[in-house]
């Protein structure tokens, strides 16, 4: 048992958003099915050997994008990560930029979160509630993960945005120009889908979690015309390199301490 005085041993984890199907950082070492209370099936995540160490990776939309981000088995992937032992996730979430600069082929760092979602299973906490269960989520990310991942992302030399807010839309369709003017009201820099409620089950486990968000297209209502698929994929398919590069820059810094 490791005592108060030890560090806390890090086990890191990586939840691939829209384009990123698999973590490509090094050589496949495990597969873990992971069964959990949550689901018939059981959660199926990688493990991989990278130079600093090994990390585990879990595409939340499934391997061949066929899982809809309401559909998404938040619980069940949260736990799953919590019972290999998983002390800290990196999420990749595609995003809309919203506020002037969240351009696309953006990477960003939020640090905060509006919830516009709907009837997903949001908490491990329905059945046995409690005044302990209200937890603490006035910064919703993890500060030193945070300045972790900003940190790689100087390494790789790409621009991007530390701070922000994420507002999270039901899905799977994309918002009208009319949601994007009210969520811009509302304080939002950029928009997706998936961030909550992983982001929020994930403290519930006492996980520390970051998001690092990439703006695949302007905001319904903000580019020029419709929002085209075929723009978003091309700009995915650029951005998951770059990704691909921070994570690698990220892993190293936060295995080898
Ligand atoms: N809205 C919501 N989710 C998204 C978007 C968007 O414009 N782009 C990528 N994910």
């Amino acid at each position: 048992m490791p005592t108060s005085s030890q560090p806390e041993a890090l086990r890191l984890a990586v939840i691939g958003g829209s384009g990123l199907y698999r973590l490509g950082l090094g050589p496949l070492a495990q597969t873990h099915q992971v069964t959990t209370p949550f689901a018939a099936e059981p959660v199926c995540i990688i493990e991989e050997q990278t130079a600093a160490g090994k990390v585990l990776f879990l595409p939340r939309h499934g391997e061949q994008h066929s899982i809809a981000p309401h559909r998404i088995n938040y619980r069940a992937n949260v736990w799953a990560l919590h019972s290999l032992g998983v002390t800290h996730v990196i999420a990749i979430n595609a995003t809309g930029g919203i506020s002037a600069g969240m351009i696309p082929g953006r990477l960003v760092i939020p640090d905060q979160v509006i919830d516009y979602s709907h009837g997903r299973e949001h908490t491990f906490f329905s059945e046995q509630h409690s005044l302990a269960h209200h937890i603490d989520f006035t910064n919703p990310f993890d500060q030193q993960l945070m300045e972790r991942l900003a940190a790689s992302i100087k390494q790789a030399k790409m621009e991007y945005r530390i701070g922000g807010v994420y507002g999270c839309t039901q899905g799977p369709r994309l918002e009208t120009a009319a949601e994007i003017r009210r969520m811009y009201r509302d304080g939002c820099d950029i928009v997706g889908m998936t961030g909550m409620p992983e982001v929020a089950l994930a403290r519930e486990m006492g996980l520390r979690y970051a998001m690092l968000a990439l703006v695949v297209n302007r905001a319904a209502g903000l580019g020029v015309g419709e929002i085209s698929l075929d723009d978003v994929k091309l700009v995915l398919q650029q951005g998951v390199d770059g990704i691909r590069i921070v994570l690698g820059h990220c892993s190293q810094l936060l295995l080898a301490h």
